[in-house]
């Protein structure tokens, strides 16, 4: 009888292995098996950003997860500066990485990107009635401009006046979207460059800010991977087109985007 017993057990085991076998995050390899491992940077709501008690949430932290539940792995949040967090999935230490993160001609030079999932808008904070920046135009003169760091703000606000930018010298990055912030509230900036929906959830939380109407720029958000993982990358696609199907994309979207 115990013989019989250990047998079925065995039987069931080798079963069970066959079954996690079969998920497709049997055949994906990632940093760590049976996990996907995220880079991001988690100061951009409602993207991602830290819960009270310590762990992550937001769009781009749960679709992953959802995207991870079908793979069959376990996503983990790895939390990092922004460019680290580029640079995490370019060097093979994170899967994907997913920060809101913009597809730009020279990050295509050195990582791939799946499908767009989301449109960004880059659009100006100012202080009400702001003296220094009341339109896109006054960005010209001698104003002081606040970014994150290594972010399409940054990039694009330091470029020289000749490819649109406005020079180095008017451009200041900070290490999150949240202190170029508060540089404005304190006066050490005249204007911060930044995504549009972080743009909001940044001016609910300080009283006497706003947005200006204009859009700086209007950009592709996807998920990054490694140069060449075209495996993950095709399983990533999938995941999310059938993510989009069903509508749980879009439920995630709802319970952080409010329309108007
Ligand atoms: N969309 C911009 C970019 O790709 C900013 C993204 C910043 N993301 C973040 N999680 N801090 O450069």
């Amino acid at each position: 009888m115990k013989k019989f017993v250990s047998l079925v057990l065995a039987l069931t085991m080798v079963l069970s292995l066959a079954a996690c076998g079969s998920k497709a995050g049997g055949d994906l390899n990632t940093v760590e098996a049976g996990k996907l491992h995220m880079s991001t940077n988690a100061a951009f709501p409602p993207y991602e950003m830290m819960t009270d008690d310590g762990g992550f949430e937001g769009i781009d932290v749960e679709v992953a997860e959802a995207i991870a539940k079908k793979l069959g792995l376990e996503l983990v949040v790895d939390d990092m500066g922004f460019d680290a967090a580029l640079t995490a999935v370019q060097t093979g230490q994170s899967d994907i990485a997913m920060a809101g993160i913009t597809v730009t001609e020279d990050r295509l030079e050195v990582m791939d990107f799946s499908d767009s999932y989301a449109t960004g808008i880059q659009v100006i904070i100012v202080k009400k009635d702001s003296p220094a920046v009341q339109s896109i135009d006054d960005l010209d003169s001698a104003a002081l401009i606040g970014t994150q760091k290594a972010t399409t703000g940054y990039i694009y606000c330091s470029d020289t006046p000749e490819n649109g930018g406005y020079g180095e010298d008017h451009v200041i990055a900070f290490d999150t979207g949240a202190l170029a912030v508060m540089a404005l509230v304190n006066g050490q900036v005249d204007c911060v460059v930044i995504d549009n929906e972080p743009a909001k959830a940044f001016v609910a939380e300080n009283p006497g800010l706003e947005i200006l109407d204009t859009e700086f720029a209007v950009e592709d958000y996807a998920i990054g991977f490694a140069k060449g993982n075209d495996t993950l990358k095709d399983a990533v696609n999938s995941a999310m087109a059938e993510l989009k199907a069903d509508g749980t994309f879009q439920r995630i979207v709802d319970k952080y985007i409010t329309a108007e």
